[in-house]
């Protein structure tokens, strides 16, 4: 496996949009789907390119207490239940909770509502940073996006940009070893 694509994600959008992302580096690599709950348990021994995403909450990346309202909201409004293992280790958790890595690369991505960025805030710098801090080197430019309402849907056109941006970043990835890459893959 080249990629693994790593999410969390509540109602579901954060998903959709790392599904998105798979299928297109899925073009030129190989690559594997994971929501964070179950990141743990794969092998990452062969894997190059690690991307990371989650929905923002409160300006910034996710905390248990921002995922407990999502997940009591969800709880109301439906019969749906969110697992408490997926309220308590979100992508925050996960990074911190990594081993340090060595000659592998991140990208990071968030959702967030339509709006400007300086009314939303965004989870974005937070995931790379933590990617950064757990020994990755940013491989793409971060990427952020929308949705139309706190449970979405999606806004027209980003299910098609993320496959757009995982399309680029697998062929990135695939070209042989010694061919010159640009610093961060086009996106
Ligand atoms: C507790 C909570 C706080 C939120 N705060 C913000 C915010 O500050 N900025 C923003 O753009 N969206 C915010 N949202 C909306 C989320 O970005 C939106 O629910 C998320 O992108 C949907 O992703 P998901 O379907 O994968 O959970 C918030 C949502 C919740 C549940």
């Amino acid at each position: 496996m080249k990629a693994l694509v790593v999410y969390e994600s509540m109602y579901g959008n954060t998903s959709q949009i790392a599904q998105a992302i798979t299928a297109g580096l899925r073009v030129s690599v190989d690559a594997k789907l994971s929501p964070v709950g179950d990141a743990k348990t794969i092998d990452v021994s062969d894997v190059q390119l690690v991307v990371v995403g989650a929905p923002t909450h409160a300006w910034g990346l996710s905390r248990r207490r921002t995922r407990e309202v999502a997940a009591n909201e969800i709880a109301k409004r439906s019969d749906q239940r969110i697992a408490a293992a997926s309220v308590a280790t979100g992508v925050r958790e996960w990074l911190r909770g990594l081993t340090r890595q060595e000659g592998r690369c991140g990208a990071a991505f968030d959702t967030r509502l339509d709006r400007p960025r300086f009314f939303t805030g965004s989870a974005v710098r937070t995931v790379e940073r933590g990617l950064v801090a757990a020994g990755f080197s940013i491989f793409a430019e971060p990427q952020s996006f929308r949705v139309g309402g706190t449970t979405g849907p999606l806004a027209s056109g980003e299910i098609e940009r993320a496959r757009a941006w995982g399309e680029a970043m697998g062929r990135t990835l695939a070209q042989p070893a010694g061919a010159e890459r640009p610093e961060r893959a086009a996106s």
